[in-house]
This record gives structure tokens, sequence and C-alpha cells, in this order.
């Protein structure tokens, strides 16, 4: 099973990390009270064992829905950040009866063009050659634009393993178009992009909004790819308010 860590009480919400990250990302999201935060590391990434297999999207979903199930938890919040958004969205198709609403971040609903399932290979081919570091400093600066911020994130990247981000980039490459999933979604939602993130941009949020009916879009400004760690009071902010407005006080 994954490795995972349960903090909090309350309605669960379940933190899925991106790439190459681990749920240490989440640790500023733990201050939002009233919640139960659950959070989880993918196979290969933070303390989870690297995958000894091929893995498809489906089979992270499947790896999240089984932490729930040895929890307990029938039913969750879902917030996904990147990747972790691809494999939110998989959910949705997989168990859309444990869900009580998302929170997308940083992310986008279509697959991977022909260029970026390229770009890929050659990331894929990189780890293979000189390990993760090279992937790491040069990802860095796109996710994190704080200087104060960027050396912890750098050390919670460090901790992902080659097979973990080999097998990630495969299942992303691999990943279907999930616009009709976001269109027939009837569940609260909140949309969350930083303003100067530069692998899923404003534009990609602003569509995802447009697809997901009465879903909330915020923008936090001076925020990289990883919203959340990069400007951690403006992104709980946002999530405290939209968790107050669809689901009261708990
Ligand atoms: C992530 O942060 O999970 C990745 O940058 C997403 C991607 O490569 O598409």
């Amino acid at each position: 099973m994954l490795a995972f860590d349960d903090a909090g009480s309350g309605r669960p919400i379940v933190w899925i990390h991106g790439f190459p990250h681990a749920s240490a990302i989440f640790e500023p999201q733990i201050a939002i009270p009233g919640y139960r935060h659950i959070r989880v590391d993918l196979p290969g990434f933070g303390a989870s064992p690297p995958p000894r297999n091929e893995l498809g999207m489906r089979d992270y979903s499947h790896e999240i829905l089984e932490v729930l199930d040895h929890l307990g938890v029938d039913r969750c919040i879902l917030a996904g950040i990147s990747m972790g958004g691809y494999i939110l969205m998989q959910i949705l198709r997989d168990a859309p009866e444990r869900i009580d609403g998302v929170i997308v971040i940083d992310t986008r609903e279509r697959a991977d063009s022909d260029q970026g399932r390229e770009d890929r290979y050659k990331t894929i081919a990189e780890i293979e050659k000189n390990g993760t570091e090279p992937i790491v400093d040069s990802m860095l600066p796109k996710m994190i634009l704080s200087d104060l911020r960027r050396p912890d994130f750098r050390k919670i990247m460090l901790t992902a393993s080659s097979a973990g981000m080999i097998a990630a980039q495969r299942a992303m490459a691999g990943r279907p178009d999930s616009t009709a999933t976001l269109r027939a979604l009837k569940l609260p939602a909140l949309v969350i992009v930083g303003d100067r993130d530069p692998i899923t941009s404003v534009e990609d949020a602003r569509r995802m909004r447009s697809l997901i009916k009465g879903s909330k879009l915020v923008i936090i400004e001076n925020a990289a790819h990883a919203s959340n760690f990069d400007q951690p009071d403006a992104f709980n902010r946002a999530v405290t308010e939209f968790l107050g407005m669809r689901f009261g006080s708990n």
C-alpha cells in the first residue's frame, strides 16, 4: 500500500501531489482547520516504494482508493495538483460515488500533445542516463518563485526515485483527455492556479472553470506551478473560503 499521512479531524480531504513531488508538499495545508487531511505518496515518491510494473492513470487511482478503504473513508473531497489533478479526474471516472467535491490545482484536463509526449520520452532518457537531480533542478524554478521556499521544495523533489519518475512520465504520456469528465461533473469544485505557472497556465484553469458548471476559479498572485507551497497563505485562504461556502461549518 502507498505511504500516507492522516492528520486532523472532520470531513476528509485527500491531497494528491504532482511530479516530481511527494505528500510533504501539502504540509502548509494541514493548517486548514476543521478537516481531516489525508496525504498520499504516489508509487516511487516520498516514502512509497518504487513501482515494479508499468502504471496507468487507473493504477494510481486504485492505489489511492485502496488507502481510503484501509482508513475506512467512504467519501472525501479530492484535491490534486498537476499530475495529482490528472489522477483526480481518473478517480472521478472510477469511483464518483465516493467524491463530495474537488479542488483542481495547477493542472489541465487535456491529454498530452504529440510534442508533449515526445518531451516525456526525452525526460525518461535523461533520468535513465543522469538520474533524477538534473530534472529536479531544471523544474524547480518552474515550481516555486519564492527564494525562501525553493530549498525546502527541492529537498522534497529529491525524495523521488528514478523508477517513480519514469513510471509517472509514461503514465502521464498515456493519460486520456478528461474534458467529458469535467463537463459531466455536478459537484462543488474549486479551480486554483498560480498567475505565473509556466507548466499549466491560467488559460488552462479558465477553460476548466468553464467546463465545470458552478465552479469557482481563484488565481494566486506571485505563484508558479506549486501555488500551494509558493503562496501558502493566499492558497489556504482560497480553499478555506470555498470549503466554508460549499460545505458549511462541517
Ligand atoms: C506535475 O507537476 O505534476 C507535472 O509537471 C505535470 C506534467 O508534467 O504534465
